[in-house]
């Protein structure tokens, strides 16, 4: 930050005892229900749901009526589904056998032929409803779409086909993953297909980003305090940052990422989301509909890019070699699987505005990027320069602004910038820094992002889901400049190489240096 290069580092002030009012864990409880993973056999089932899941029910917070059905075409039953989802577990950590034990006696697995054919779908219902019988779920069922994108409206339609999206007997819901299309088009024509036999209301669009608990606490820091919510506006705030750095490159995901970048990844969902909840107005209640209208209000406001200006608002990068965590690391285009030649960038920074009475002119700074050194993501809420400088006759230098930072990960803080008198005879400011850690002083439970989402939906609280505008509108932001880059024609914005272990390339620091502001780095 400029205040901190002109002043030096701050220093730092833990906030004293925390007092927390934390809730039994009986009162979050699921409503009873099955849970039908297509896709069981992939990453994301083993990495995340299925930990997920048994973390749940460890915990006591699924209903004692409650199953999971995997099903996917790979060849298993449910002794060798359990045994690899047991490996997955203990990979997880935390593996605990008894309560393994409980969990996987509600764990199953029925393989398909295929995601069209019919039969399965056949074989799947009858499946489902001795499992319902048996567990007494009442009928209420949850299908967690975690395939290759491209089967999602496939599997929608097979299974209203088939009768299971009925809600005579019980509820269903359907969760989609993302990506939620790969454009404003192919997004209408998957909701499209999904309306053929769903409602909106059973549809729940997942953006794990939403789910994490320092994510949701930008409402209640805003909200629940009356401090903020004064100066959070243009006459006080100077512009603002949202950073999704991540250390890590493209793994093994090669295919979905040459078909996504940075653009789809990152900024059409975890990012737009997250500015979301930084800009929105208070709604008059803390409801799932009220809270999603008042970030739709806010998508709706962001100030298109426009063709004109895309070079001056946007800037793309891809990861050249470099070192991360002292290791050398190949460039993108020699990760497996990705083409020589590829211009899919990992890195995007993007100056936004959002025309409203509260934000007018005030810049959001956005950027995401992989191979950064570290992991971090954060905001930086930056106030505005003081009006008059009393003090200039007794101190020298410039007095930096004040600033709020909240930290989302992985190490999650509150940290609020301000200075003091440094103690002392003589007249001096310091910099200080007073920083509250997340879970200090919470002894409790914690959940992670997938669990909190897994739980929502089985609860049938949909805050902290993506509605069907929300995903409409932020398709609709990024149009042109998806198009662009997918051109790659005269107009397109350049794709510059940044070199791994650095924080992006050069252009982005002079995107906002052109403004008189620097990004905040860590590492
Ligand atoms: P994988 O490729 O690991 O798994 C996909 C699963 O779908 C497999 O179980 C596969 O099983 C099945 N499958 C493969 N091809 C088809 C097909 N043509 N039709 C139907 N089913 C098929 O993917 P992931 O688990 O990584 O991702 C699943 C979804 O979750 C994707 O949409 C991804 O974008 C999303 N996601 C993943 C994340 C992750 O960390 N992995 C993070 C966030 C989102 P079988 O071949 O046995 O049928
Ligand atoms: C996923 C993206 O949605 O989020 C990945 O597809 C990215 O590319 C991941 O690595 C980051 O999630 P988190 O929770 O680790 O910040």
């Amino acid at each position: 930050m400029a205040d901190e290069k002109q002043n030096g580092p701050a220093a730092t002030i833990t906030v004293g005892n925390v007092e927390t009012t934390d809730q039994p864990c009986e009162e979050f409880c699921s409503d009873p229900c099955g849970i039908v993973i297509f896709g069981a056999s992939g990453d994301l089932t083993r990495r995340k749901l299925i930990p997920s899941l048994y973390r749940l029910s460890k915990n006591g917070l699924v209903s004692k009526n409650f199953f999971v059905l995997g099903a996917s075409r790979s060849k298993m039953n449910d002794e060798s589904f359990r045994a690899d989802m047991e490996k997955a577990v203990r990979e997880d950590g935390g593996f605990d056998a008894k309560a393994w034990a409980e969990f996987s006696s509600r764990l199953f697995y029925a393989p398909v032929d295929g995601f069209t054919d019919r039969a399965s779908y056949d074989r799947l219902k009858a499946a489902l409803s001795e499992k319902n019988r048996v567990f007494s779920t009442t009928g209420n069922r949850i299908f967690y779409l975690a395939t290759p994108p491209s089967a999602y409206g496939e599997i929608a339609g097979m299974l209203g086909e088939a009768g299971m999206s009925d809600e005579s007997a019980g509820w269903a819901r359907l969760v989609i993953e993302k990506p939620f299309g790969r454009d404003l088009q192919s997004a209408l024509e998957l909701n499209s297909a999904l309306y053929k036999h769903f409602k909106e209301e059973q549809i729940y669009r997942i953006d794990h980003y939403l789910g994490k608990d320092t994510v949701q606490n930008i409402l209640m820091l805003r909200f629940a305090n009356t401090i903020f919510e004064p100066i959070w506006n243009r006459r006080y705030i100077d512009h603002v940052q949202i950073t999704v750095a991540e250390s890590i490159g493209i793994e093994k995901r090669a295919g979905y990422y040459e078909e996504a970048g940075v653009l789809r990844d990152m900024f059409q969902n975890h990012i737009l989301q997250v500015l979301s909840l930084v800009a929105m107005e208070p709604p008059s209640v803390y409801e799932s509909e009220l809270v999603r209208d008042e970030r739709v209000k806010v998508l709706r406001a962001l100030r298109p890019l426009g063709m004109d200006n895309m070079r001056s608002s946007l800037v793309i990068g891809q990861y050249a070699a470099g070192e991360v965590d002292g290791r050398r690391v190949a460039g993108y285009r020699d990760e497996e699987g990705v083409p020589k030649d590829s211009v899919t960038p990992t890195f995007a920074a993007m100056k936004v505005f959002i025309d409203n009475w509260r934000w007018q002119d005030v810049p959001f700074y956005i950027r995401s990027g992989k191979r950064f050194p570290k992991k971090f993501s954060e905001i930086l809420i930056q106030f505005k320069a003081l009006p008059h400088r009393m003090f200039k006759e007794t101190l020298y230098g410039e007095i930096g602004p004040n600033a709020l930072i909240l930290q989302i990960q992985p190490d999650e803080r509150v940290q609020m910038k301000f200075h003091t008198k440094n103690p002392g005879s003589r007249v001096k400011l310091r910099d200080v820094i007073m920083d509250f850690a997340y879970k200090q002083g919470y002894t409790g439970l914690l959940l992670d992002a997938y669990e909190r989402v897994i739980l929502d939906c089985m609860i049938g609280d949909k805050m902290l889901f993506v509605r069907e505008d929300g995903m409409r509108l932020c398709w609709s932001f990024l149009k042109d400049a998806l198009e662009l880059i997918d051109e790659q024609g005269p107009y397109s914005p350049e794709l510059l190489f940044y070199r791994s272990g650095s924080t992006g390339p050069l252009e982005s620091d002079f995107l906002i240096q052109l403004d008189g502001k620097l990004w905040r780095n860590h590492g």
